[in-house]
């Protein structure tokens, strides 16, 4: 039976790929309109002509002028978005000193100013609605520092801090601001992010398959939770990592990760 969700139209980033299609795909199975965004046209088309009622809006977010595209599409009075879901990121392995600065900085405008700027174009038009959902797509690796892969843990740190305090504070005008940590995934972002090793460096079971976390997400933002950890293990982790010194986390991520 198709999952039935409250959302009336909803728009998806990083929708080309991964989690963001998958998204994109589940919510049109429901009947949900979506919006795709991406940088790959010829992506979101071939995923437009896949599904009925898709929108394609191509924008690189990493960009001042990608990102006002999109929230001017978020705010648009006349087509009404009532479920953004900010998913587009990439990491970067390897050496902090080594890695190409302007990479890292890349990182962060998509990571943390992109999906700033459009949790703000939602949030600003949801709150005076009274209605409206945010579903912001952070990382298991917002819990723990990790050496070798310490910009992209500092930027989902970031969204997971932020998703939060904003759950908290627009929790009674209606809106539900929900943050996903998902743990490992198979998709494009270990050879976009240098980490295909991880395919064969981290047992099965820590892979987690990409259809039970976006169902398991769309669910939890549909309920108004705040955060979503899907998969059992890595809920147990994350209780944890609450119990566990922040330098012994520090020290075994240093071990986890040494390519
Ligand atoms: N896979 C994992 O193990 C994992 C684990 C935890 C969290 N996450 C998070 O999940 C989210 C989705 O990642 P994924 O695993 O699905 O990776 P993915 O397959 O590489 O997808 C990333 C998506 O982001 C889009 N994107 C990248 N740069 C962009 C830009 N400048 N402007 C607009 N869109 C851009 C890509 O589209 P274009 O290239 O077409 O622009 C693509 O659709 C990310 O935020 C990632 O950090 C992933």
């Amino acid at each position: 039976m198709a999952a039935s969700y409250p959302f009336r139209a909803a728009l998806v980033t990083g929708a080309s790929s991964g989690i963001g299609a998958e998204a994109a795909r589940q919510l049109a199975a429901a009947g949900v309109p979506v919006v795709v965004v991406a940088r790959r046209r010829e992506r979101l088309e071939a995923l437009a002509a896949e599904l009925a009622d898709v929108e394609v809006l191509v924008a690189d977010l990493e960009t001042r002028e990608g990102q006002t595209v999109v929230a001017a599409r978020i705010a648009d009075p006349a087509r009404p978005i009532d479920l953004v879901v900010n998913n587009a990121g990439f990491g970067t392995s390897g050496a902090f000193a080594e890695l190409d600065v302007d990479r890292l900085s890349r990182e962060i405008a998509l990571n943390v100013d992109a999906l700033t700027r459009l949790t703000h174009a939602a949030l600003a038009v949801m709150v005076p609605r009274g209605r409206g959902w945010v579903l912001n797509v952070s990382s298991f690796a917002s819990f723990q520092p990790a050496p070798r892969l310490a910009v992209y843990a500092a930027t989902k740190a970031y969204v997971t801090s932020l998703g939060e305090s904003l759950h908290q504070e627009v929790k009674a005008s209606g809106v539900v601001v929900t943050t996903l940590c998902p743990g490992l995934v198979r998709t494009e972002f270990q050879s976009v992010s240098n980490t295909s090793h991880y395919q064969t460096e981290f047992p099965d079971v820590l892979w987690l398959p990409v259809d039970e976390v976006v169902s398991t997400a769309l669910n939890a933002v549909a309920k108004g939770r705040a955060v979503c950890v899907p998969g059992a293990f890595y809920k147990s982790a994350s209780w944890a990592t609450g119990m566990v010194p922040r330098w012994v986390r520090r020290a075994a991520s240093g071990v986890v990760q040494r390519r």
